[in-house]
């Protein structure tokens, strides 16, 4: 059985669909890529899977449980982590601090070490304040707050935006790590090409709706997926 599925997903900010009817499933341990261009609802599906967007129909099942309409904190407890866009993490605390403060942790001591040892960046800068963190990093440990849980499916919008190209290998080799673990991982991206090679499937969304969906390598030989969405190089 799937970890998530997302069947018929409508919905939007107002009475204005953005998302036109949207199926996908995830297993455990499996990377899928949603690719498309701006504004085609990839942070839009996102927000309805983690339970921000406003307004949704369809269905978002967890595990086999619906959780459509359930509220945001409860599908976090239940085991979604969500790593926003623009990355949220609280600027006058600490790194460290910003870890702690995550709640329903089991082991919270073991799971900030392990966190440190995913991410050496933050561990070096573990007592500076989050605000005084570059882009990237803040990046990262907005990442990090959302694996304090142990999450079994996670949801990266745009992981690798604010990094430096020569960090983006070492950012999507750690998401393939995480899925080698166990964890599902949905995973948004503009380096749609770099993030299909890590990837099991991938999704291209256009207008609200997948437009083509497969196996990653497949699409990465799709010539259609190369003119229309991937380019080709
Ligand atoms: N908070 C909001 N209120 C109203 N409309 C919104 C809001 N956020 C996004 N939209 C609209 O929803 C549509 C899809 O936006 P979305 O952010 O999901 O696209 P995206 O695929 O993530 O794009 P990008 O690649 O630029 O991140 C756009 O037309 C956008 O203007
Ligand atoms: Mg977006």
């Amino acid at each position: 059985m799937s970890v998530l599925c997302v069947e018929d997903l409508r919905g939007g900010y107002s009475e204005v669909d953005i998302l036109n009817g949207v199926d996908l499933a995830l297993d455990a341990g499996e990377i899928l890529t949603i690719a498309g261009t701006n504004g085609a609802g990839k942070s839009t599906l996102a927000k309805a899977v983690v339970g921000l967007l406003p307004r949704v129909c369809g269905r978002v099942v967890l595990d086999g449980v619906d959780i459509t309409h359930m509220p945001t904190e409860r599908r976090a407890q239940g085991g979604i982590g969500y790593v926003p866009q623009v990355a949220n993490v609280f600027p006058s605390l600490a790194v460290f601090e910003n870890l702690e403060v995550v709640e329903g942790v089991r082991d919270r001591k073991a799971r900030i070490a392990e966190l440190f040892a995913l991410f050496p960046a933050l561990a070096e800068r573990k007592r500076m304040r989050a605000g005084s963190l570059s882009g990237g990093e803040r990046q990262q440990l907005a990442y990090a707050r959302a694996l304090m849980t142990r999450p079994r499916v996670v949801v990266l919008d745009e992981p690798t935006a604010a990094l430096a190209p020569a960090l983006v290998k070492d950012s999507l080799a750690r998401v393939a790590s995480l899925a080698t673990d166990g964890t599902a991982v949905l995973l948004i991206e503009q380096r749609a090409r770099q993030a299909l090679a890590i990837s099991h499937r991938g999704a291209i969304m256009d207008g609200g709706r997948v437009a083509m969906s497969g196996a990653a390598d497949t699409l990465l030989a799709d010539e259609r997926a190369a003119d229309l969405y991937l380019g080709h190089i």
